[in-house]
């Protein structure tokens, strides 16, 4: 069986290992892959959104299952041509994934459905925007409406802040991305997030997780694309979980279904939790990454059958089970990110790290001859399991503690919340 995995992220590698691991153990391809899926199968010299590309290199090799990662590749509509061309794709359509690829979609269809989320407004005049956040007040939140690949979200601390925000994305800081941008009222609580498999019909909601966005210790600092995280939640509990089928898939499901919209695929809310009431902060149509290394090292058993009956339409929950064992799966990025940072520094002490019981995941790392280099903000994700969260904590650190080169930066407090509650 061959599978190609489209993207090039630490969520790639993780998806990469766990389908290598399945019981079919298929033949990989990853377009393009990083020096962690070169380990696992062939990676093909493709950008992600490279459609074109991705569709005659489908026709020439047949893949049997094409699982794409990004959000990018997913609203250039990747998955579109290649299911017009026959081929069978986990990822949803380009005008399902609009989900994540216009905030003031999410919002409408959240509205509509009645989904919890926060009271927003849609602006493209500057002036006029900033006028509405001096109204509402600080904290507020300012997206950029398209994908601005991680970077079009301000949580203003003040109305100053909100203002510069708005000014730059209205200015073209994102590009189109940010042509028009939604002001969303700041939610209190904690956040977790949801990943749900869906075959256009049933949804099965994987493990529970929670990510550090913030780049420093005690969350401060820049948002980033997530710093580490851990699964499952605690604060995820049984109680909010049917919230969050009821409140929130079972109605945006329902209300793109009243608009002809199938959503195949997975479908990550990101949530706030406030006094057991979950709200939606956002919506992604792919695995969230660190994510996806903490639920993926979790899953007990095979992967294909899950994805294969997303695209068949035959998702069951008895298809999906989980290892009781709490993970952690720490971010270790290069210095300066989510600033500038260095690229081509070789990485030592994988192996060693290996030997420490981890699972060393790659992100933006790249071979250079015989040497793993660092190629991105986001390097490595190291990720344990361990027989309570603290073991499982104490089992990851170790393993990056082996991990060096010239400039690596980490947060040493993942799962510090959940930590002090215990
Ligand atoms: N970890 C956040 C995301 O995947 O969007």
């Amino acid at each position: 069986m061959k599978v190609l995995v489209v993207g090039n992220g630490g969520r790639e590698h993780a998806l990469c290992w766990k389908l290598k691991n399945d019981s079919r153990a298929p033949e990989l391809f990853c377009a393009p892959g990083n020096a962690g899926t070169a380990a696992l199968g062939t990676n093909l010299d493709l950008g992600a959104t490279d459609v074109a590309g991705i569709v005659s290199w489908a026709k020439a090799n047949q893949p049997d299952l094409t699982v794409i990662g990004p959000e990018a590749p997913l609203c250039a509509g990747l998955s579109d041509e290649l299911e017009a061309e026959g081929f069978r794709v986990f990822g949803p359509s380009r005008t399902a994934a609009e989900l994540e690829g216009s905030k003031q979609f999410a919002k409408e269809i959240m509205k509509a459905a009645g989904v919890p989320t926060s009271g927003y407004a849609v602006f493209t005049d500057a002036e006029e925007a900033c006028e509405y956040a001096r109204e509402r007040g600080a904290p507020i939140v300012i997206k950029a409406d398209g994908l601005a690949a991680g970077k079009g979200v301000t949580v203003a601390e003040t109305v100053m802040e909100a203002e510069i925000a708005i000014r730059d994305a209205l200015a073209g800081a994102f590009g189109d991305a940010g042509s028009r941008v939604v002001i969303e009222d700041f939610l209190v609580g904690e956040e977790a997030s949801i990943l749900a498999l869906i075959d256009g019909e049933h949804v099965v909601m994987l493990a529970s997780s929670q990510d550090h966005k913030r780049a420093y210790e005690g969350d401060t600092g820049p948002n980033t694309g997530g710093m580490g995280a851990y699964s499952p939640a605690p604060i995820v509990t049984d109680a909010v979980l049917e919230k969050v089928r009821t409140e929130v898939y079972d109605r945006t499901l329902a209300e793109l279904k009243k608009r002809g919209i199938t959503y195949k695929g997975v479908l990550y809310a990101g949530l706030m939790i406030d006094n057991g009431q979950p709200s939606v902060v956002e919506f992604n149509c792919r695995f969230g990454d660190p994510e996806t290394q903490a639920v993926l090292s979790r899953w007990d058993g095979d992967i294909l059958p899950a994805l294969e009956a997303c695209v068949d339409g035959t998702l069951s929950e008895d298809l999906i089970s989980w290892k009781s064992e709490p993970s952690v799966c720490i971010v270790m990025s290069a210095g300066g990110y989510p600033g500038d940072y260095a690229k081509g520094d070789v990485i030592s002490g994988l192996d060693q790290a290996a030997a420490e019981d981890a699972i060393v995941f790659h992100a933006g790392t790249a071979l250079d001859g015989d040497n793993i280099v660092t190629a991105g903000g986001r390097v490595l994700g190291v990720t344990a399991l361990g027989s309570d969260l603290q073991t499982a904590v104490d089992n990851a650190y170790a393993a990056v503690k082996k991990i060096s080169w010239k400039d690596p930066f980490y947060r040493k407090d993942i799962a510090h919340r959940e930590l002090k509650r215990s």
